[in-house]
Formats: structure tokens, sequence, C-alpha cells
């Protein structure tokens, strides 16, 4: 049998726990043709959030057409219109109408199209010569699924990306071009929120209110523990309710790393499984990784090092200027621990939450904490 805790790419609506809400939601956004922002911690689930619901439309046979664009490794303009214009290529059917039509709109652009020698996915290379060539032919790719008659998802991942481009005026000039779509619907999705709500909630910025939002919190925990108890059993093996619990308190319940104990414990398991099984397989996760945690002490600054073992043993912080906190971990002045802090929440190691308008620190990387909280 499979095993059926995933921690990588979305593959079935089975494997993925719940987000029913969030999922209606996105589904009468996209069908209505309201803009959604998606925010959330890295690894909650955002983009296999998108991908159940990329399912959930497919399988439903709704009438929209789902495109995803990761512009994670994107650094420019450039980047953004290649990336683009290859989302788009490998959504829509080769053989289809409109396959074709977009064949025919991305030729005219005169590329270079190489394929990838594994994959055969088109890799399309485009020869833009400035600014105004790459505004537009963004604004002719999304023109072209405009006006197709049928609607258009958009799915844009790591949107905050935009914010590292070299080019000035980005956001304006999406802006201009996505306001006057009819047929084509946003989803935005990005992790580091500040960034995120400058962009769609500051209001001197182009996005300005354009969109509703939407964040993903953790997953519920009777609603998880009942998910991860009935793959269990499903498999025939027996986990006990104090294991259950165990994974989601030692990880938690932060998606990604909930998914990866579980899949290790049940990897391991045979016939039940019990606390001292995922002990065993915990400690076997903080081993493979130990190498990678390692190495982020060489990246860090002494200050960065000893404050993120501070977090790691307290779990989360929220009065990071307190006396208490500097003086149990030796951490220096108030000021210089504010500034480090935020130079960590910059690196995305750190993640600020909020809560009751006050914010609650803490490592982004669950397996990274735990490491820190047993080593130091
Ligand atoms: N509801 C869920 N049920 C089961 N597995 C899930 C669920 N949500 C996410 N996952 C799995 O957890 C892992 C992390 O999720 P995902 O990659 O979607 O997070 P993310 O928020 O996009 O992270 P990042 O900010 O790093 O891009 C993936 O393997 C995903 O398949
Ligand atoms: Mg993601």
């Amino acid at each position: 049998m499979d095993n059926p805790f995933i921690f990588r790419t979305y593959k079935t609506k089975e494997q993925f726990c719940d987000r029913q809400k969030e999922l209606e939601k996105l589904l009468s956004n996209a069908l209505s043709g309201a803009d959604t922002t998606l925010i959330a911690q890295r690894r909650i689930g955002k983009t296999g959030l998108i991908f159940r619901l990329f399912d959930e439309i497919k399988t439903e046979k709704l009438p929209i057409i789902p495109i995803y664009v990761d512009i994670f490794a994107t650094r420019s303009l450039d980047d953004f219109v290649k990336t683009l214009s290859e989302a788009i290529m490998a959504a829509l059917p080769e053989k289809s109408s409109i396959g074709k039509k977009f064949s025919k709109f991305i030729k005219s652009l005169r590329p270079i199209i190489t394929y990838d020698p594994l994959t055969s996915v088109p890799q399309i290379q485009l020869t833009l010569q400035n600014d105004v060539e790459r505004q537009q032919t963004m604004k002719g790719l999304l023109t072209f699924l405009d006006i197709q008659n049928e609607k258009v998802l958009l799915a844009i991942d790591e949107f905050q990306q935009i914010r590292e481009y070299p080019e000035t005026n980005v956001e304006a000039m999406l802006r201009t071009i996505i306001q006057n779509l009819n047929n084509v619907t946003f989803l935005y999705c990005g992790s580091k929120r500040h960034v995120m709500l400058d962009i769609f909630s500051g209001e001197r910025n182009p996005f300005y209110r354009s969109t509703e939002f939407l964040t993903l919190q953790k997953l519920d925990p009777i609603v998880y523990s009942d998910f991860i108890e009935a793959h269990f059993e499903n498999a025939g093996i027996h986990i006990e309710h104090e294991a259950t619990d165990y994974i989601l308190d030692w990880t938690r319940r932060h998606t990604y790393f909930t998914q990866r104990l579980c899949h290790t414990v049940f990897a391991m398991a045979r016939k039940k499984v019990d606390v001292d099984l995922v002990k065993k397989a915990a400690v076997e996760i903080l081993q493979a990784d130990s190498a990678v945690f390692g190495q982020y002490q060489q990246l860090l600054t002494a200050g960065q090092w000893n404050l993120l073992i501070a977090i790691a043993k307290e779990g989360s912080v929220s009065q990071i200027a307190s006396s208490q906190f500097l003086h149990k971990y030796r951490l220096g002045n108030p000021s210089s621990v504010i500034r480090t802090m935020s130079s960590l929440i910059e690196k995305n190691i750190v993640d600020e939450d909020l809560a009751d308008g006050k914010s609650i620190y803490s490592l982004n990387d669950v397996f990274l904490s735990r490491w820190l909280e047993e080593k130091y």
C-alpha cells in the first residue's frame, strides 16, 4: 500500500485533510470572478490548497480553466513573462482549439522553444528587448486569456516575488492590465505576510483593496487527528490516541511537519503505533535533517543563532523585549534583539503571527526548532 501521508506535491483529495470552508470560498470567488489573496505561514498548505481547488474544478467539470504559475524562482519581469507563458502552455491542452490558438500567439512573439530532455515540457525563451516590449507581452498574454470566452482562474504562487524585480512600477503596470480583464480571475498567494499585506492593503499601492483576503490557519486538531487515525486504520494499523496526540503536539500541527512525521511513522509501523514508535520516528527525522540544521549556524550571526535557540527553547515567544526573556538567554539589549528578530523574519526563518494584536514569534521550521531545543 502507498504511504497515504504526502509531504511533497498534492495527489488526491483522499490524502488531503479538510480545508472545506476555504475550498468553498475559493470556488465561489472563482465562479463569481472575485480576486483573492491567500496568505499563510510557510508550509501550512497554500500550494496544496490551490491544487485541491484545481482538482475540484476538474472533477466537477466546472466551466473554469485553471492555470497555476509559481514565480518563486523569477528574478525579473522577463522571467515572469517567460514563466507565465510556459504555465499557460502547460495548462491548455495542446490539441484543443484554445491550445492551438495559444501556440500561434506565442509563435508570433518569435520565441526560441526548446523541450526539456527529461520531461519534454516546453521551455520558452522570448527575446524581449526592453521594458515596453516586456509590458506589451505581459498584456498580450493576459488579454489572450481574457478573450477566449471562457472563465480563467490564474493562480500566482509566491506573488510577493514581484517586489524583488529590478524593474520599477511592476505593480502599477500589472494592475492596469488586470483591471481591464473580464474573464480572468486571480488568486494571489504568498507567505511573506508583511509584503503581501503591503501589496494588497497598502493605501498607496496599485493593488490596494482589489482582492478579498483569505488566511490559512493550522488544521483543526480534531479533524486532523481523525484524518490521521482513519488513514492508519485503513491500512490495518491501529494507532493509539496518545500517539496521534503526540504527533500533533510535537509537530505543532504545522501541516508539512505533521505530514512528514506521519509518513515516517507509517513507513515504520507494522500492526500498531504507540508513543514509543512515534518518538523513534521523530529521532530518525531529526538525524536525517541535522546536516542541514548545522549549516544554519554558518549562515547566521552569533546573535541571530542565539536568538533562534532562545525561541526554540520557548517554543514561541511574544514578549521579546521583556527583561525576563533577555536575561534568561543573555540576549543583550532590547533594541538589538528587536533588530535581530526582524532580520530572522526577513530571512523567513522566524514567523511572526498576530494574536489579539500581539506578535508571537516561532521558528518556521518545526524540526529545526525541536532539534535546537534538544541540542542546546
Ligand atoms: N490539508 C492538507 N492535508 C494533507 N496534506 C497537506 C494539506 N495541506 C498541505 N499538505 C501537504 O503539506 C505539505 C506542505 O504544504 P504546501 O506545500 O501546500 O505548503 P505551502 O503553504 O504552499 O508552503 P510554502 O510556503 O513553503 O510554499 C505538502 O506536501 C502538502 O501536500
Ligand atoms: Mg507553496
